[in-house]
């Protein structure tokens, strides 16, 4: 039998070389195929960017301004996001198992606002990422925090699990209160993070020398939102920030707080994938409001 289908198979098209196309991501190209299946499903691969949804915030913040209901706040929003970044509590109990983008589980915790936060400790084990269809865990790391060490190695735990099961570890750059939030903090941040193995970093934009922190980083990078700003200003940062080398947003506060999160993100997602400037992203924002509060 075996003979035969190989007599009759002759469409081998030897001249037609087999495609052998670089991984759209940079520094992703030497990981497994699952990983990179993975990453997939958290940055779009027609535009190499994404926007992620951050609602995690309840994991040392309880429940935050434009987080009271998950159900409410945050479910009519998901299918306009990449990525969904969140605790697996509020994944199992509030997000539909329906939604097919990327799930990034928080996998870090332990202190609550009341106490140090950069006392935390690994919060998830490599199983239940694979058993919620994780596509990468997010682990906070304090350069130059009281516990620098123990969150670093926190990182470096979650990288060694994660490679070993093709889950992807984002390392969350956490600035702690008395520290400049400059270049070369963030340049020295997520090198550090990169260097130890995180597959992609999170940061903070910052005006002067932004585009030096993601040349200097050799995995991809994005940006927290950080504290509510006045939408034009969320979606310059945003703007600035990929336009800079970030390959997308990771944001919470400036979507879910604003008066119309639905159009935030909606605008959000008009800068990170079609290169809508600031002004443009505003004006298309403007039309979704009145669309949905006319008058
Ligand atoms: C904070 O630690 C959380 O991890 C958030 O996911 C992160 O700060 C992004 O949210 P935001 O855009 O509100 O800063």
């Amino acid at each position: 039998m075996a003979d035969a289908d190989t007599k009759s198979a002759k469409n081998y098209q030897a001249d037609v070389p087999a495609p052998n196309e670089p991984f759209f991501l940079k520094g992703s190209n030497n990981l497994d195929w699952g990983m990179k299946n993975r990453l997939a499903n958290i940055f779009d691969p027609r535009s190499g960017r994404t926007v992620m949804l951050a609602f995690d915030h309840g994991y040392f913040l309880g429940p935050t301004s434009g987080l009271e209901r998950i159900d409410l706040d945050i479910v009519p929003l998901i299918d306009h996001a990449d990525t969904l970044m969140l605790t697996r509590g509020i994944l199992r109990t509030s997000i539909p198992p329906t939604y097919t983008g990327g799930i990034v589980l928080r996998a870090s915790g332990g202190p609550s606002i009341l106490k140090e936060l950069s006392d935390e400790e690994i919060a998830l084990s490599i199983d239940e990422a694979m058993r919620l269809n994780a596509a990468a865990m997010a682990v906070q790391v304090f350069i130059g925090g009281e516990n620098e060490t123990k969150s670093v190695h926190n990182m470096t735990r979650l990288v060694d699990l994660g490679n070993r099961h093709g889950v992807a570890t984002l390392a969350v750059t956490a600035v702690g209160k008395d520290m400049a939030r400059d270049a070369q903090y963030m340049r020295l941040a997520t090198r550090i993070c990169a260097e130890l193995g995180a597959t992609y970093v999170k940061t903070y934009y910052v005006d002067e020398g932004f585009e030096t922190v993601t040349a200097s980083c050799p995995v991809p990078i994005v940006i927290a939102g950080g504290k509510k700003l006045p939408e034009p200003e969320a979606l310059e940062l945003a703007y600035n920030a990929v336009q800079q080398g970030a390959a997308g947003v990771d944001m919470g506060r400036n979507i879910f707080q604003s008066e119309h999160p639905s159009a935030m993100i909606q605008a959000v997602r008009k800068v990170v994938h079609e290169g809508f400037k600031p002004a443009e992203a505003y004006e298309f924002f403007r039309t979704l409001k009145s669309e949905r509060s006319p008058g």
